[in-house]
């Protein structure tokens, strides 16, 4: 295994010969230190199966199923579908999935640490995935921001961004947006919070899942405050050229594992549709999203 800095890019590290079913212990260490460190690792020539891509993914730790099963594979309810590419006629996984700033899973009580995304139908044009690191980009607010928002709370839901089920159609909407609020209600999370395997501090809140900020007492802030947060972070900007926006790009064969902590990221907006596929595992390391989060 070799792993050497992306070149052009402050993020990333691109990662040689790793091989999940040989690699020693000290190897999948080394992986994770460089997904901590450089937030993006790009692991090359990796060619898998679905259950192979799996058993990777618990090299570097607990795998998390996604809540919602019309998203799982067919085979290996682990691995997260998102396609736009029938098979045989039918639709498998999700659609158009990720097009707003996010990080994976937070809008639930214990999101993990780890995303790997296995590329499978690559589009020919617009292909990446767009990133904020939200360490560096924390450190970057103005001095009074970040003041106003010391000992501040935000809170995060599904709701804008929950895709409606093949079984929903006829459902009343109220009915639906009730469900949606029973089952996953929006959780609550220190707007800043040490990484537990860096010791950054990380600005934990994206436009698409981050719907309110509170003070230490969880009485509302105005949501002007999110938003001057979502402006100067980069989040706003519809040409993703601020200077916070890394686009990732990958070929086939690429394998992306990044640190869900500090990253937020956005899948690429499309004008024309080209078919894309792409497979998802998630996993937990040894630590919570942040030491605030009790241990089970
Ligand atoms: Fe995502």
């Amino acid at each position: 295994m070799r792993i050497t800095d992306q070149p052009g890019a402050t993020l990333g590290a691109i990662v040689e010969d790793f091989d999940h079913t040989t690699a020693s212990d000290a190897d999948v260490e080394a992986l994770k230190q460089a997904v901590y460190t450089k937030k993006i690792a790009v692991l090359k020539n990796q060619d898998l199966t679905p259950q192979a891509f799996l058993e990777l993914g618990k090299r570097l730790g607990r795998p998390e199923t996604y809540y919602e099963p019309m998203y799982q594979h067919p085979e290996v309810p682990e691995v997260f579908v998102s396609s736009n590419v029938p098979e045989n006629g039918k639709q498998i996984g999700v659609p158009k999935t990720g097009k707003f700033w996010h990080a994976d899973y937070q809008f639930m009580p214990d999101p993990f640490g780890i995303t790997l995304i296995y590329p499978q139908v690559i589009p020919e044009k617009n292909r990446g995935t767009y990133f904020i690191d939200m360490g560096p980009a924390y450190k970057r607010l103005p001095e009074e921001l970040k003041k106003e928002i010391e000992n501040t709370y935000c809170t995060h839901s599904v709701r804008k961004y929950f895709k409606i089920r093949p079984h929903d159609v006829y459902r009343p909407i109220s009915e639906i947006i009730e469900e949606v609020e029973r089952k996953t209600p929006a959780v609550r999370q220190p707007t800043t919070f040490t990484h537990p395997m860096t010791g950054e501090t990380v600005l934990y809140i994206s436009e698409g899942f981050t719907v309110g900020i509170e003070d230490a007492e969880a009485k509302a802030i105005d949501e002007e405050l999110l938003k001057r947060l979502f402006e100067a972070t980069g989040q706003y900007d519809d040409s993703f050229e601020h200077p916070n926006i890394h686009l990732q790009s990958f070929e086939k064969g690429d394998l992306l594992v990044w640190d869900n902590r500090s990253l937020i990221h956005r899948a690429r907006h499309t004008t024309t549709p080209e078919p894309t596929v792409s497979y998802r595992v998630t996993a937990h390391d040894e630590r919570k999203l942040h030491d605030g989060i009790a241990t089970a």
